[in-house]
């Protein structure tokens, strides 16, 4: 995506870790290691650290941290552009005991390394409303996916959410879901006619399958013609393999490096920033 990117924004640098002395960004014990050369460049220009949150979301919080670190002892004050944001279904209080993880991250991010702004594809806590008090920019990459989904099935597709919280992300009306804790969620049956419907479930990720997979589920009970999947974050691959087998059509963004993606969201990046 890099590559693509450099071509759209015009007079921008891309600048990557280096690697430790074996090549590689991980030691042999699974801790990261980061060193930025050529900060002193930095102080002049726009920074923003572009990150995919994955393919493994502990360590890519770690690096993340260690390079907004390097970037505060230099006094930079950073973007971040997150393809994909991890955490973010940890987003409020569900019981005692527990943090909302997403928001301590961007509190952290915006007051101790003084990130200046923060944009995200599709997060998941995109209508919770502590997102207002900080300077987040959301960017969806629904009305690309919605496109792509229109131009191969026809402008009579009917596009759905699987749950509540899709629904309040996307204004997209649908199926109901409720999150109920951080492990439980609670199905109900859909509220539309589908039957002999083409239809499009739209999701902001894919980790296990499961609620994409109940959702073709129901709407095949319900009669719908046809069940295609549209997704903005591939977090799993072993889920993404579920979906393309269950589903006749899945389009899945490239938030996440997955070789399954087939929607590309570079002009999507080049046009937000
Ligand atoms: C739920 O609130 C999310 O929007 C996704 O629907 C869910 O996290 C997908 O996870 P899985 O693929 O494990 O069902």
């Amino acid at each position: 995506m890099a590559k693509g990117l450099r071509k759209k924004i015009n007079n921008s640098q891309f600048i990557f870790p280096d690697k430790n002395k074996d090549g590689r960004r991980l030691f042999v014990d699974g801790e990261v290691y980061v060193k930025i050369q050529g900060l002193e460049k930095l102080k002049k220009g726009r920074v923003i650290v572009l990150q995919s949150g994955m393919p493994e979301p502990n360590s890519s919080l770690i690096e993340l941290e260690m390079v907004l670190e390097i970037l505060k002892d230099k006094s930079i004050s950073p973007e971040i552009f997150f393809t994909y944001f991890p955490y973010g279904r940890q987003d409020k209080v569900f019981e005692p005991g527990e943090t909302s993880v997403a928001e301590s991250l961007i509190k952290k991010f915006v007051n101790y390394y003084k990130v200046r702004k923060i944009y995200i594809i599709d997060p998941h806590f995109g209508e919770r409303p502590w997102i207002k008090k900080y300077p987040i920019i959301s960017i969806s990459a629904t009305p690309l996916l919605v496109k792509k989904a229109k131009e191969d099935w026809g402008k009579d597709i009917l596009c759905l959410s699987p749950d509540k919280g899709g629904q309040r992300r996307t204004g997209i009306k649908g199926l109901s879901k409720e999150r109920i804790n951080s492990f439980k969620v609670r199905h109900f049956a859909p509220k539309i006619l589908v039957k002999g419907r083409k239809t499009a479930v739209v999701d902001d990720l894919i980790s296990t399958g499961g609620t994409l997979l109940k959702c073709h589920d129901t709407l095949k009970k319900g009669g719908a013609r046809q069940t295609i999947a549209l997704v903005s974050h591939g977090v799993l691959a072993d889920g993404i393999l579920k979906i393309k087998k269950r589903f006749k059509k899945l389009y899945l963004t490239n938030t996440i490096n997955q070789k399954t993606a087939n929607v590309d969201i570079t002009n999507l990046i080049a046009g937000a920033l």
